[in-house]
């Protein structure tokens, strides 16, 4: 198979629709599929009719995690070297995704394996299909959820769903992974692309500069004391000013209290 056509792309009024795009081996994630999952991170990262990215999936699966035969058994058949330089690309592309410049949503249409919660968990938002499976099926082959797995289910769940789900390999399906909020929310499959888009679409309403602040505010402030967080928001808003051009705040403040069309409280101001 070419090496584009493994991940498939297309930008329509401000949303980048990024896809898994191997069905036939259930969106597994190959070094191939790696490597040009971080070109089109690249490609789509500072386009300025890109506002928002959405990480789908084709076909029946979302992704069934790192690719058995091309990710492990053939890496491992070229020694320390190989292995290593295939976990920098998978973890090199799940990394800039987590910091990527325009807010991210995971749009799960089915199954979701191991490695798979890596760029699960690096979309800011999650969106399920309701017929989407989740599972660590790590367990069932004889290996711990690696590639940042086991940390990302201890980040994101209680420590008794964690464990559940990383001893048993057990599956669950949308709406008990919006329940255990693993995803923000799930609905049928078929209104997928379209809550997406909804919820898309009011990210597209927001100041984009403050946006790329406030994600990287809520992944960061995580492991820091309140000390360390309050010092680094207050930083973190003076920069978010700095490169805010259009004085957005400013604009905010101006339409509330000096023309009074519109709300804060209810929506965003008129970019
Ligand atoms: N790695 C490599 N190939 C895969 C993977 C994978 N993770 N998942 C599916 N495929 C391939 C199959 O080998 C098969 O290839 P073939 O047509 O050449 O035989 C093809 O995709 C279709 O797979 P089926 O099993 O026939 O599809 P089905 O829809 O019946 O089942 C399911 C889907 C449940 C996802 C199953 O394929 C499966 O269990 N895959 C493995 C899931 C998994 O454990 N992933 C690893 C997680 S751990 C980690 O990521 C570190």
């Amino acid at each position: 198979m070419e090496e584009q056509d493994v991940v498939s792309v297309h930008v329509e009024d401000g949303i980048a629709w990024v896809n898994f795009a191997r069905p036939e081996k259930r969106n597994a994630m190959s070094p191939t599929l790696n490597r040009r999952m971080m070109d089109v991170l690249d490609e789509l990262e500072f386009r300025e009719d890109v506002g928002v990215l959405v990480l789908g999936g084709e076909g029946t699966a979302w992704s069934a995690g790192m690719d058995l035969k091309e990710y492990f058994r053939e890496t491992e058949a070229q020694g320390l070297r190989g292995v290593r330089k295939s976990q920098r690309e998978s973890y090199g592309w799940f990394r800039r995704l987590r910091w990527f410049q325009k807010p991210t949503i995971a749009m799960v249409n089915g199954w979701c394996f191991g490695g798979g919660f890596g760029p699960l968990f690096a979309c800011d938002l999650a969106i399920s299909a309701d017929e989407a499976k989740y599972g660590l099926s790590e367990i069932n082959w004889g290996i711990l959820p690696g590639g940042g797995v086991t940390k990302v289910v201890v980040d994101l769940l209680p420590m008794r769903d964690a464990m559940w789900l990383t001893l048993t390999g057990d599956l669950i399906d949308g709406k008990q992974a919006a329940a255990m909020r693993l995803v923000n929310e799930s609905v049928p499959l078929d209104r997928l692309k379209e809550r997406t888009t909804e919820v898309a679409k009011m990210l597209l309403e927001k100041n984009p500069v403050t946006l790329k602040f406030a994600k990287d505010a809520v992944r960061r402030v995580g492991l820091m004391t309140y000390d360390e967080a309050e010092d680094y928001l207050v930083r973190m808003q003076e920069a978010c000013n700095f490169h805010d051009k259009t004085d957005g705040r400013k604009e905010g403040i101006r339409q509330f209290i000096d023309e009074k069309s519109y709300k804060p409280g209810l929506g965003a101001y008129d970019k």
